[in-house]
């Protein structure tokens, strides 16, 4: 059932109404994306609303975190219909700042927030700085909010981990909430950028699933071979037309994947046409 959803985009007027509410007891949620929504950023409003009186979706495009060459002027920005999903969805408030109003003294001169070890390797390797652009945006988000809880994909699954451990370093009383990867019928992860691929494309993409779940079956089963695991894997996604980036096997918190573990994460990043796609896999060692 749909909410009336309040859209500011003043961090000033932000804080005004946030502190009525929490005059009033309540408590709150915030939801941080980059707009261009889909069922998997509802997954997060629909699991905040079970955490909070009040949730808050907060729309920036965070120029911080994009590099040079990367899809920051074209990513994709449909505002109206991002406002009528969230209202269906049952959010009630949606933040949209400006980026003069996050980053008021400019960006080359913004302090940042850098999170080591867990922003190193995987995205963090070839996406030189983006954790620091993603730590940096989502203290300020916590700042301007608030929050009590705070919501975010386990798609992003090294995102995560860098803001558990940003949430631990700097003392923030916010509990993370981690919502499971909404996937199509066919097993692709849902994603903004999946809008970059062509229909043939959209109809080969699942395959990036298909091969993380083959390589948690084999690693079920005991095959503790990790580099031979990956490298078969990105064969594989070689031949399905990807371009694979990196195709690793690490313990959950992305400490190099040890035999002993209880359980791992398998994580892929993979070119297919002009979309870069991510997405991993938890896997439990089978106990018999
Ligand atoms: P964005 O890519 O818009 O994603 C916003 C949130 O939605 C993230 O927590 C992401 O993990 C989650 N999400 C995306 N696709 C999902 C899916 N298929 N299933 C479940 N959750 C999914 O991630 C960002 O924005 C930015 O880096 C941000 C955290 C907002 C900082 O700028």
């Amino acid at each position: 059932m749909s909410v009336p959803l309040k859209t500011i985009s003043q961090v000033s007027e932000l804080r005004q109404e946030l502190a009525a509410y929490r005059r009033e007891g309540k408590t709150i949620a915030l939801v941080p994306t980059m707009g261009n929504l889909h069922q998997g950023h509802l997954r997060l409003v629909e699991e905040a609303k079970r955490h909070a009186d009040l949730v808050v979706t907060t729309i920036f495009v965070n120029p911080l975190q994009f590099n040079a060459g990367e899809d920051f002027e074209s990513y994709p920005r449909t505002l109206e219909a991002d406002q009528t999903m969230l209202a269906s969805a049952g959010c009630n408030l949606l933040f949209t700042p400006s980026i003069n109003e996050v980053y008021p003294n400019g960006q080359d001169n913004q302090t940042r927030v850098v999170v080591p070890g867990v922003s190193e390797g995987l995205c963090g390797q070839k996406r030189p700085g983006h954790f620091d652009g993603v730590a940096t945006v989502v203290t300020k988000l916590f700042n301007f909010v608030q929050p009590d809880v705070a919501c975010f994909g386990q798609k992003d699954y090294q995102q995560v981990t860098v803001i558990r451990k940003l949430v631990d370093d700097l003392s923030f009383a916010i509990k993370i909430i981690e919502v499971p990867t909404h996937r199509t019928p066919e097993g692709l992860a849902l994603s903004s950028r999946n809008g970059y691929l062509t229909p043939e494309q959209l109809v080969k993409a699942p395959a990036l699933y298909t091969v993380l779940k083959n390589m948690a079956q084999t690693l079920t089963t005991g095959n503790t071979h990790f580099h031979e695991l990956t490298h078969t894997a990105r064969a594989r996604l070689a031949e399905q037309g990807f371009a694979p980036e990196y195709v690793e096997v690490r313990n959950l918190d992305l400490s190099p994947a040890s035999l002993d573990a209880k359980s791992w994460v398998i994580l892929i990043a993979a070119r297919l046409g002009k979309a870069r796609l991510i997405d991993n896999l938890i896997v439990q060692r089978d106990s018999n």
